[in-house]
């Protein structure tokens, strides 16, 4: 596959495309991740520096089909969060592939975080992925319920990340096909 065949490739769930990243999406994403209620478990919503790196960095992931994609409503073009598979080193010494999710405040609570993350979960075992992850902090009830809808249980508590040591469930799925 060349690298624009690459960056075309699409991951279509009943509403969503979820497809990589581009520099034009900075505002659209600002409205996800820089949104102080949305962001209520993270250490602070991010700047419009942050989230232009987030989207540098996961469109170089992108050049392996991994990392967040954009997750945009079909209906009508507008981006509204993103999802998609990112490598973590944990400090258990295992790496391990994490699925994470985001979506924007006034989209939440309709099912798209549960179908995007459920469709990667399908593409990830059709590539031969033996176990998917995700690191949610167990206050974060709505991302549990996303992990716990796809089909994910509880398999660990840790300190995450490096600098934070705040605690997370680790939620993880095995491939049944392996
Ligand atoms: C987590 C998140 C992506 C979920 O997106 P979403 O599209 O609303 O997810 P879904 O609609 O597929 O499912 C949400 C579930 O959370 C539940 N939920 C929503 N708000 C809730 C709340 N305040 N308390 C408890 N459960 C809640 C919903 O009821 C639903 O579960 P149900 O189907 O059993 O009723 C979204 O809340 C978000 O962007 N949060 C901020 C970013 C974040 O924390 N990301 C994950 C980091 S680990």
């Amino acid at each position: 596959m060349t690298e624009n065949s690459i960056l075309d490739w699409v991951l279509r769930t009943p509403r969503l495309d979820l497809r990589p990243f581009q520099p034009g999406d900075v505002e659209a994403l600002e409205a996800v991740l820089g949104d102080p209620w949305t962001m209520r478990y993270y250490p602070a919503p991010f700047d419009r520096f942050k989230v232009s790196d987030w989207i540098a960095r996961n469109s170089e992931r992108a050049l392996e089909r991994m990392g967040l994609y954009a997750m945009v409503l079909r209906s009508s073009g507008e981006l509204i969060g993103d999802c998609g598979p990112v490598p973590q080193d944990l400090p258990n010494g295992k790496t391990e592939t994490e699925l994470g999710w985001h979506v924007r405040r006034d989209h939440q609570g309709r099912g798209y975080a549960t179908e995007a993350a459920s469709a990667w979960m399908g593409e990830m075992f059709g590539r031969g992925e033996a176990h998917l992850i995700a690191l949610v902090r167990p206050e974060n009830r709505p991302s549990c319920r996303v992990a716990e809808k796809i089909g994910m249980q509880i398999e660990e508590d840790i300190l995450w990340n490096a600098e934070l040591k705040w605690p997370h469930h680790i939620y993880g799925v095995s491939n049944p096909n392996r």
